[in-house]
């Protein structure tokens, strides 16, 4: 699980209906035996915790560092050995790194296999699990979606892999962000290549996102701008105010993956529209579908399972 896109459509609702068994039951046994390794070069708090709780339901033992400041790397191990190394004592390893691409070198050299949680701005394919899994949920269908994507679409690695993802649902994707921000050529030039629809909006109000499905809201990312002119220009783009959602559809579901800062207005939590807390939520049920299916363990073996703890 490295980039989501060498994932078919198929292979994608066979993981969610995986996580659907599991929301049914959390807990279980059945990684009784197995060691996850996260490995987190920066930091996070949802990606981190909930690999590491859905591992700890599942029955398996979690080793791993959440800072890479108290690891050898810090004496000069190159990334590679320190994978080698983690491959002698784990049977998976969840690696969030901020190079781009990391997670796919790593996983060229691990002989066990790898979860990218994260690599710079280019992918989080578990985050995109568990927005399929939220879009699923609340829409019944990932098909003919409108979905609206705001702020960060430059160095916004969730965005540009749900785009990633959506390329087999017949999407139409409307991107508002600075011009700063905006979705990089690179990933319009997948767009076109892949038929997925996608409009350019500069406003942000009511009208403009009345259409929507889905509203994506993500954070400007302070840590990736090598100049903090820059980010203080664009950290405040686009603000989500609940006057906004007058004319949004009644099930319109507003979906971020965390942390905001101030894209969103907190009196926006109590209206049926916010989706971000239980989004994450989701992350625990297609986290744990993630890592049995790199462990080899299928669909009817967990539909078969018989190590649910109620
Ligand atoms: N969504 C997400 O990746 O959150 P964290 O950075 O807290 O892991």
């Amino acid at each position: 699980m490295v980039t989501i896109a060498n994932h078919s459509k198929e292979k994608l609702l066979y993981l969610i209906k995986m996580a659907e068994e599991f929301e049914k039951h959390p807990n279980r046994k059945i990684l009784e035996g197995k060691v996850v390794a996260t490995l987190f070069f920066e930091p996070s708090t949802r990606t981190r915790l909930s690999f590491e709780t859905a591992a700890n339901r599942l029955g398996a033992r979690v080793i791993g560092f959440a800072d890479p400041k108290v690891t050898s790397g810090t004496k000069g191990e190159t990334l590679k050995d320190t994978i080698m190394m983690v491959s002698n004592y784990a049977d998976i390893i969840v690696m969030r790194h901020y190079l781009e691409g990391a997670a796919c070198y790593a996983s060229e050299v691990a002989p066990i296999p790898i979860v990218n949680a994260g690599d710079g701005a280019n992918q989080h394919p578990s985050q995109t699990m568990l927005d399929l899994y939220s879009i699923y949920k609340t829409q019944g269908t990932l098909e003919n979606l409108n979905i609206y994507m705001v702020g960060d679409l430059k160095y916004g690695r969730t965005v540009h892999s749900l785009l990633t993802a959506m390329r087999h649902f017949n999407t139409t994707f409307h991107f508002i962000a600075p011009d700063e921000l905006a979705m990089p050529e690179y990933y319009k030039m997948y767009c076109d290549t892949n038929g997925i629809r996608y409009i350019e909006h500069k406003d942000f109000d009511a009208n403009t996102i009345a259409d929507a499905d889905i509203l994506y809201m993500t954070r400007v990312q302070r840590e990736r701008f090598t100049d903090l002119m820059e980010y203080e220009r664009v950290k405040d783009a686009y603000l989500l105010k609940k006057n906004m959602l007058t004319h949004a559809k009644p099930n319109m579901k507003i979906l971020h993956p965390l942390p905001r800062v101030n894209e969103i207005e907190y009196s926006i939590d109590d209206t049926p529209f916010a989706y971000y807390f239980q989004q994450a939520h989701n992350g625990l049920f297609t986290r744990e579908a993630l890592i049995c299916d790199c462990l080899g363990i299928t669909l009817e073996d967990v539909i078969n399972d018989k190590t649910i703890i109620l």
